[in-house]
């Protein structure tokens, strides 16, 4: 990590994950392809950058009797639990039905109090929310919409930057799109080390999975759609 880096992050939890050059893929796209390998963070997803860097900022904040409450269905939990053991937080997972039991042990393995509520992520996430307005010290982890944690999840790009060959720039960086959190972060550190292509931002395509619910696709949408600096094509 270089020294910049350590003055954005001085405290940072996650690791600097290695990039690497895909022979394989740089011969089926006839394209440099560089994979950055977030699966070696410790709860093996990028979630655990925005997550800490969150929890960090609500410790400062509140202090140590704060509450994280977060609702997920897998990583964003995992990487909140963690973030509060390593912190010696209380923290509650909301989780709707479905989640398999392997995620719920690994939470429940870190110290989180589990609480499972409605079949799908927003009804959890509503449970969470009346859960946080009824304790005063309770806060709301956000797994993707909120500012710090895009700050998080952007030191990604902090180390693509650092660590791609010099004088390389990308043309395209490739993410997969929940909530939108990781492409959110993508932005917020393309923006912060002046990733453009001759004045161009560099384009950010967007992999979809299988939505959590359409109404997040028709929200991205619109916000996609209200930023210039995103590039149509994504979600
Ligand atoms: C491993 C992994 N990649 C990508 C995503 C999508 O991230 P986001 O919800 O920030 O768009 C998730 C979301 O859960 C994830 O767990």
């Amino acid at each position: 990590m270089s020294a910049s880096q350590q003055d954005l992050y001085p405290n940072k939890l996650w690791v600097e994950t290695p990039l690497i050059r895909s022979p394989h893929l740089s011969s089926h796209l006839q394209a440099e392809v560089y994979l950055k390998l977030e699966t070696l963070q410790p709860t093996q997803s990028f979630k655990y950058r925005g997550i800490t860097h969150y929890a960090q900022h609500a410790l400062r904040t509140y202090g140590p009797d704060v509450h994280l409450v977060i609702a997920s269905s897998g990583n964003a939990g995992i990487a909140a639990a963690s973030a509060a053991k390593i912190l010696k937080l209380r923290c509650t997972v909301f989780l709707p039905h479905g989640v398999s039991q392997s995620t719920i042990d690994y939470m429940r393995k870190e110290g989180a109090e589990i609480v499972i509520e409605g079949n799908y992520y927003l009804q959890a996430r509503q449970a969470a929310q009346k859960a946080v307005d009824a304790d005063p010290k309770a806060v709301m982890v956000p797994g993707y919409d909120d500012p710090l944690l895009w700050e998080g999840h952007a030191s990604l790009v902090h180390e693509v930057q650092q660590q791609l060959p010099a004088g390389t720039r990308p043309d395209a960086i490739f993410c997969s799109f929940g909530g939108g959190g990781l492409a959110g972060g993508i932005i917020v550190g393309c923006k912060a080390v002046g990733a453009t292509n001759n004045g161009r931002n560099a384009r950010l395509e967007l992999l979809l999975p299988i939505p959590v619910d359409e109404r997040w696709a028709i929200h991205w949408r619109r916000r996609l759609e209200s930023q210039p600096e995103w590039n149509d094509g994504g979600a």
